[in-house]
């Protein structure tokens, strides 16, 4: 849990105004105004950056933290963030953290995004019926009547799983259906699911050193007019380590960056195929600091190739 004195010493430098009442992450006028981009072709607007939950938040999902999990919700929805994107295939992330969300009433506030998957990664074939149980089940963690987006997690059997969740589109269980891969050897058959299926999202791994969704997939995304999830915007321990030691180039703080975190972020986002990024952290002070990324001056083309060159340099 974080002390009052971090608490503090981080709302001071992701410029949150604070609330009255000590111990809350409140900014002093409700939470903050973010950044906030359409899913394409609709009027609803997201908050460009959400909160992931495999890596360090399924680890602290799966010790049975609980008060840890909530803390980390709840900042997301108290710094104006909605998007928590998870899966069945995460351990212990979705239940437990669907759980909080209903005991709380913080699912009436998330865009809740998970998937479906039960044929693996590939080639394997999935039961219909235990796709369909995956997904019962997701609902019932939840308690929601309909679910913002359930996508096919890493392409296993699209024709099986993407028409089961056409089919709950259609039902109004589900508002929106995509799919999702970070794996490169199956970016091409993404390309010819983008073309062939209709398509609402997409989930695929994007960062400042791993671009190469920029050459096909975002031009694609646009073209179809298919939202964007970018995962793993940190290359999940990647960055972290190229960046270890090194400090922030003097003039991030003229594109209101504040840390690496928010260095990494504002990259992504920036692109404007990019509908929201979705960081995972098992911390509330990362969630803090992540959705400082979705406040003040965006970069511009020129400042994003000073970025990677920057990164590359390092
Ligand atoms: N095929 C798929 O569908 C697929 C594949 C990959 C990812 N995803 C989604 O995308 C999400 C993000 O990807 P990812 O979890 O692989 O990696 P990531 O978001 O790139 O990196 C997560 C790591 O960054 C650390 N971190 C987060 N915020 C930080 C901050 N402000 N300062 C310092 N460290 C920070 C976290 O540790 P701390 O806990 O210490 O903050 C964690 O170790 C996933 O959780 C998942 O929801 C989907």
């Amino acid at each position: 849990m974080m002390t009052r004195r971090e608490y503090l010493r981080l709302c001071a430098a992701a410029g949150v105004a604070l609330a009255a009442h000590p111990g809350r992450l409140l900014a002093a006028d409700g939470p903050r105004a973010l950044i906030t981009r359409m899913i394409p072709g609709t009027s609803e607007a997201l908050p460009v950056v959400g909160l992931g939950s495999s890596a360090s938040f399924s680890r602290l999902a799966g010790q049975g933290d609980t008060a840890g999990v909530r803390e980390v919700l709840e900042a997301l929805v108290e710094q104006g963030g909605t998007v928590f994107d998870t899966a069945p295939s995460y351990g212990a992330a979705e239940e437990v953290a669907a759980k909080i969300a209903r005991d709380t009433g913080l699912k009436d506030k998330l865009f809740w995004a998970t998937k479906v998957n039960v044929a693996g990664r590939g080639g394997g074939s999935a039961d219909p019926a235990a796709a369909r149980a995956q997904i019962e089940q997701s609902f019932d963690w939840l308690g929601k009547q309909a679910i913002d987006l359930i996508q096919v997690h890493n392409l296993g059997d699209v024709p099986t799983q993407l028409g089961l969740l056409k089919e709950y589109r259609k039902a109004g269980r589900v508002r929106y259906i995509g799919v999702t891969t970070t794996f490169p050897g199956q970016y091409g058959e993404l390309e010819r699911i983008m073309r062939d299926e209709p398509l609402d999202f997409i989930g695929v791994d994007y960062a400042i050193d791993h671009r190469v969704m920029e050459e096909r997939i975002f031009p694609l995304a646009e073209d179809r007019g298919i939202g964007v999830l970018a995962y793993q915007p940190f290359g999940r321990t990647r960055l972290w380590q190229k960046v270890e030691g090194h400090a922030l180039p003097d003039w991030a703080a003229e594109h209101d960056i504040a840390s690496w975190g928010q260095f990494f972020l504002k990259f992504v986002v920036s692109h404007p195929a990019v509908t929201v990024a979705t960081p995972a952290t098992s911390r509330a002070r990362h969630v803090i600091d992540n959705l400082g990324a979705a406040t003040g001056r965006l970069p511009d083309q020129a400042v994003r190739r000073r970025m990677i060159e920057y990164i590359e340099s390092l």
